[in-house]
């Protein structure tokens, strides 16, 4: 067989788990690989699904673009939290997850060979869909603080572009970006029309002083924004594989072409969920957030005291991105750090190029005795090597 797929990577966090397997049987083992966070939905929620689940419309398709009922309470959400109007008609689709999402908008808008421009480090997941695609990804540098920088990624658009994508707040990084940067952002991608694609897979994990900032949230940039959403992280469901796709009336006509072909509909149990959770109070979020900020404080304070961490305290969700100083393979660091410790972490360059020299850390489901552990193990670690 000849395989479409061969030049692409292996899932990374699959292939590291795999070597971790020696180590995650051991009741040392800590993880700090995967992206989690430590909450579930609401046992409130939950009571309320089991009582449709003897219902035969919980077995069965909900409509293509999801169930209406979800799609106008997550209107009403976005609107809240986010500042977005969404008209949930015809501008959103719910999906299976924010994955799903992005492969199925690339599947609608990216010709053969032309170009999705990415701020580096990226998800590596988006580069995995645009080149199973037959696309290419043009990386581009970013500033301090692992901000986007507007004026790169305008000079590394050209007549193939066929995207810009942003993540805020961030995976790997836990930027939050600036509203002046994302701005301008969406300023050179009107003046080019350009499709701007903004993952806000995290958008209520967000510290310090710190505020979300959705481009859609633009009247003027409706036409050339598509946002993507996920229950994964926020809402604790990433089991359940619910996210949504929102953008211009045209685009979701074409997306719907996609979504029939590729999953017909998000599941339609998680869709009932997702509207549960959101009907019944989402206080289960606010102490989340408040349990990840105390981790973040005592996970930054733990890692300023190891030497070897070079870090930029960042604003949004529960991954650290620090340089180790000195490191040139992260691959076999991470390797080694699981072999000395028992632990795992992902190495920087699955992220793309410019996240060599750096592990990403992630702490969201852990205890802060976990947290305490994990920073002694790696400051022991760092102190014999
Ligand atoms: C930036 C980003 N987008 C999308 C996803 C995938 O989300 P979902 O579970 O909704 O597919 C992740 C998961 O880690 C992510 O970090």
């Amino acid at each position: 067989m000849r395989f479409r797929t061969q030049d692409i990577m292996p899932p990374p966090i699959v292939k590291l788990i795999d070597a971790a397997r020696r180590y995650t049987s051991s009741p040392g083992f800590l993880n700090l690989g995967q992206g989690l966070p430590g909450h579930v939905p609401p046992e409130r929620a939950l009571v309320a699904l089991r009582d449709r689940l003897s219902h035969p419309a919980t077995h069965v398709y909900s409509p293509d673009e999801g169930m209406l009922e979800l799609r106008e309470e997550l209107a009403i959400y976005l609107r809240r939290t986010s500042k977005i109007d969404v008209n949930p008609q015809d501008e959103l689709v719910i999906t299976a997850g924010a994955n799903n999402a992005f492969a199925g908008a690339m599947m609608a808008l990216l010709h053969q060979g032309q170009k999705v421009v990415m701020p580096t480090p990226y998800y590596f997941n988006s580069v995995m869909a645009v080149e199973m695609l037959g696309g290419q990804v043009v990386e581009v540098a970013g500033l301090k603080g692992f901000q986007p920088d507007p004026a790169t990624i305008e000079s590394a658009m050209d007549d193939d572009t066929c995207a810009v994508f942003l993540i805020t707040p961030n995976n790997p990084t836990g930027a939050v970006y600036e509203r002046n940067t994302v701005d301008r952002i969406v300023d050179v991608c009107i003046e080019r029309d350009i499709p701007l694609i903004s993952d806000e897979t995290y958008a209520s994990m967000i510290f310090d002083d710190a505020t979300h900032y959705s481009p859609r949230s633009r009247r003027d940039a409706i036409d050339h924004v598509i946002t993507l959403g996920s229950f994964s992280k926020d809402f604790g469901m990433s089991g359940w594989r619910i996210g949504y796709v929102i953008g211009p009336e045209e685009f979701i006509q074409e997306y719907l072409k996609v979504q029939d072909t590729i999953t017909i509909c998000a599941p339609t149990a998680g869709q009932l969920l997702a509207l549960e959770v959101l009907k019944s109070g989402l206080d289960f979020i606010e102490d989340e957030l408040r349990r990840l900020g105390l981790l973040r404080e005592l996970a930054y304070l733990r890692a300023s005291e190891i030497d070897a961490l070079e870090l930029e305290r960042t604003k949004g969700t529960f991954y650290m991105f620090p340089h180790v100083k000195g490191c040139e393979d992260s691959k076999r660091l991470v390797l080694d750090i699981l072999q000395s410790t028992e632990m795992l972490v992902l190495p920087g360059s699955i992220f793309g190029a410019s996240g060599e020299g750096h592990i990403r850390l992630s702490f969201g489901p852990l205890t802060p005795e976990a947290v305490d552990e994990a920073f002694d193990r790696l400051a022991g670690f760092f102190k014999e090597n």
